[in-house]
């Protein structure tokens, strides 16, 4: 469970001590750096203001206030003549300047130059400075500071820098924890939810706050746990309608079959029971067929193959197959159509969605009633409108007729074979050309169902 939380963590860790790292070395060295070449030019500074001084007045007084002044300072000062002989100094310095004034090469700027500058390893920096008097060079002064003191700036500075760096990582690790705990803990409550999901346990609710990735995921899990949870409601309810819906016939068949088995029955009385239980087995046989179709169209392996059809041709072979029926019911059936229309449809399929609609339009509808069928394309989208002049349906059952075994009058649609799958059947196949279907009807005067479909 704490497994992400580590990982990103670490992740975060290792990327944000590397970056402070890198910032902590780099303004530790231009800080070390800094601090050196300030001392330095301090020297070189008050060695050139010695010089100077000199210049004004090269006399033994003034040479021995120099070293004299220099014996209080943290400095040291060395005097020589223009051949490197030791004239004055201040404090113990002789050794080492010795060695420093033998070394040193005796072309040198104006402005002086550092002649030792190994601050780490050796016991003084130093610097010398050309005293001139008319254009001609007549001695120098070394200046010399003891390097301890650098040293122990330098120790100061990187204990310092340790001491800051240890707390910016601690700090480092907290903020990181708390932050990853934060963002894991989303995360893992997620997770905790799906597994609750994949057992079957739908009711999850997760709190979603603010509109990042997260939330929205959250959401996301959210919709599914309600989906699922409609989607098992609904097999539930479509499972017992199923049950239902069989029940009825079966009871039919069982009970008529019972009685036409009895021997002292008469022919035409058995031959009667027969055709209602030939009768019973056909609606079984269209629902099973029905839920069958349905089944294949909620499984996705249901595919529509589009192709270009003219509309007139289309209407006519409908026409062909559905005028008998309508004939033998004594209604008319008309269809107006317009020769240079063209539909990009599965022919199959939606002649299966209008003769549905026209078998509901024949079944609803008493004789003597007209049924058309109407087609109006506009710039993008085409209308095909099956109206008939039927009992029409009551406003409060509009919204459900489309779905899957609701009829508006159970036992009067049963005693006209209908199931209550035909419009679902046509709006699944109408959703899946990209269109869609709805009904308006003024009941008792009629109804038009309304199909709207996109351009190509
Ligand atoms: N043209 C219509 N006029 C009046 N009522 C209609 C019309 N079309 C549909 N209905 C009502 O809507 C219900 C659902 O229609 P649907 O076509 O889905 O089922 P069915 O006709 O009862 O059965 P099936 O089509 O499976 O044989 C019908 O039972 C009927 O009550
Ligand atoms: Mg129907």
């Amino acid at each position: 469970m704490r497994k992400i939380s580590f990982k990103l963590g670490l992740l975060f860790f290792v990327f944000v001590l590397g970056i402070e790292t890198v910032l902590f070395s780099s303004l530790y060295v231009t800080l070390v750096h800094s601090r050196i070449d300030e001392e330095f030019t301090q020297l070189l500074a008050r060695g050139n203001n010695h010089r100077d001084v000199l210049e004004k007045s090269y006399d033994p007084s003034t040479l021995e206030h120099v070293t004299m002044m220099e014996s209080e300072a943290e400095t040291d000062v060395v005097i020589t003549n223009e051949k490197g002989k030791i004239l004055y100094f201040s404090d113990n310095i002789l050794p080492f300047a010795k060695k420093i004034i033998k070394n040193t090469n005796k072309n040198i700027p104006y402005d002086g130059v550092i002649v030792q500058k190994n601050w780490q390893k050796e016991s003084h920096i130093s610097t010398v400075s050309p005293i001139r008097m008319d254009g001609k060079i007549i001695g120098y002064v070394y200046m010399f500071k003891n390097t301890d003191s650098i040293q122990n700036m330098i120790y100061k500075l990187k204990h310092h820098f340790i001491m800051v760096g240890i707390l910016s990582v601690c700090l480092t690790i907290i903020t990181i924890a708390l932050l990853s705990r934060f963002i894991t803990i989303p995360l893992i409550r997620m997770k905790m939810a799906t597994e609750k999901l994949s057992k079957g346990d739908f009711s999850v609710r997760l709190q979603v706050k603010g509109e990042d990735e997260l939330a929205e995921l959250g959401k996301a899990i959210q919709t599914l746990a309600r989906d699922l949870e409609y989607l098992k409601k609904e097999r539930n309810e479509f499972l017992a309608s199923i049950s239902h819906e069989l029940r009825t016939p079966l009871t039919y068949v069982k009970g008529y079959a019972d009685i036409a088995r009895r021997p002292n029955i008469e022919e035409e009385e058995r031959n009667r029971y027969l055709s209602i239980i030939y009768e019973e087995a056909k609606h079984m046989q269209k629902l099973v067929k029905d839920l069958f179709e349905l089944a294949k169209m909620d499984q996705h392996s249901f595919q529509i193959h589009k192709e270009p059809a003219n509309l007139c041709s289309f209407f006519k072979k409908l026409y062909d197959k559905m005028h008998p029926a309508f004939q033998v019911k004594k209604m008319s059936l008309v269809y107006q159509c317009d020769e240079n229309i063209t539909v990009h449809i599965d022919q199959k399929r939606f002649e299966q969605v209008m003769i549905n609609l026209l078998d509901n339009a024949l079944k609803y509808s008493d004789q003597g009633t007209t049924v058309s069928i109407d087609v109006k394309a506009e710039k993008k989208k085409m209308m095909m409108i099956v109206s008939d002049e039927g009992g029409g349906i009551p406003e409060e059952d509009l919204p459900y007729i489309f779905e899957r075994f609701y009829r508006v009058d159970k036992s009067r649609s049963r005693n006209r074979g209908g199931t209550g799958l035909g419009l679902a059947i046509a709006k699944e196949i109408v959703e899946a050309h990209g269109g869609s279907i709805y009904a308006v009807s003024d009941y008792g005067k009629g109804t038009n169902i309304i199909i709207t479909l996109p351009e190509g």
